[in-house]
């Protein structure tokens, strides 16, 4: 499994007490995988999230990535692996303003030993990839918001990441812009053999994934639960 989360927990800390935003969250995606999490507003997607990204770190509970216990690292060594093996498209694409398409790749590339040739050739293929050859030169004021958005995730792929976390790509986006950013994620999840975890409100969306978990208070509950046949047969 190349992502798996067992039995996390995290608390924030809220007035006296603790706030529980992930209550005992277990999630297992494989390398080409799609697993979607649905949920209302504060139900811990994003917490979810930034536990698998290992930027916030579970009061208990495994994350494990391509089998390294993410959650048994140091600070450094977790930066580390999250650079080397991990892809995050934030909502807002936070794009750098003064950057071309092509060199908002490029400053994000930590391929140790490569040359700058080859980082420029992987980032020119990664925007050829989400369609966005032609645009490489523009800059972010220059770029609609679904083409910005497809620069993120071109940009969340030029280390090669094994996992993929995506956070609300289409908020800001028309409904047909939307689902073509979805689109692209389905095909570069299955080109490039991602495990990609997708947030978002959007039920209209969830045909691309392989799977949908939906939150409520920070536990994942069955969904699509299959109808139990009842032993009597009526
Ligand atoms: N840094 C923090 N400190 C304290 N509480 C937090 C923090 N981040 C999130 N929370 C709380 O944790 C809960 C889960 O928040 P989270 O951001 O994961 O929800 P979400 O499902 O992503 O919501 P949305 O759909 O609105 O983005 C919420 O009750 C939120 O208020
Ligand atoms: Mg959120």
């Amino acid at each position: 499994m190349t992502l798996l989360l067992d039995d996390i927990t995290l608390t924030y800390p809220d007035g006296d007490g603790r706030l529980t935003a992930l209550d005992r969250v277990g999630l297992r995606v494989p390398a080409g995988g799609l697993t979607a999490v649905v949920g209302p507003s504060g139900s811990g997607k994003s917490s979810l999230l930034a536990v698998a990204a290992t930027l916030v770190t579970p009061d208990s509970g495994r994350v494990v990535i391509d089998g390294t216990e993410a959650t048994a690292l140091t600070r450094t060594e977790s930066a580390e692996l999250r650079r080397r093996a991990i892809g995050i498209v934030f909502q807002q694409p936070n794009l750098l303003p003064s950057l071309t398409a092509l060199e908002q790749l490029q400053v994000m590339a930590h391929l140790e030993g490569r040359k700058p040739r080859e980082v420029r050739d992987r980032a020119r293929e990664l925007l050829d990839a989400v369609d966005l050859s032609a645009q490489s030169h523009r800059r972010p004021h220059q770029l609609s918001g679904g083409q910005r958005q497809r620069v993120n995730i071109a940009r969340a792929l030029i280390n090669e990441p094994r996992v993929l976390l995506v956070d609300e790509p289409t908020s800001a986006l028309d409904h047909e812009r939307g689902a073509a950013v979805l689109d692209l994620l389905r095909n570069l999840t299955q080109e490039r053999r991602t495990a990609t975890v997708l947030v978002t409100h959007d039920r209209d969306h969830l045909t691309v994934a392989d799977e949908v978990q939906e939150m409520r208070d920070g536990a994942i509950v069955a969904i699509d639960a299959p109808a139990v046949s009842s032993p009597c047969g009526d």
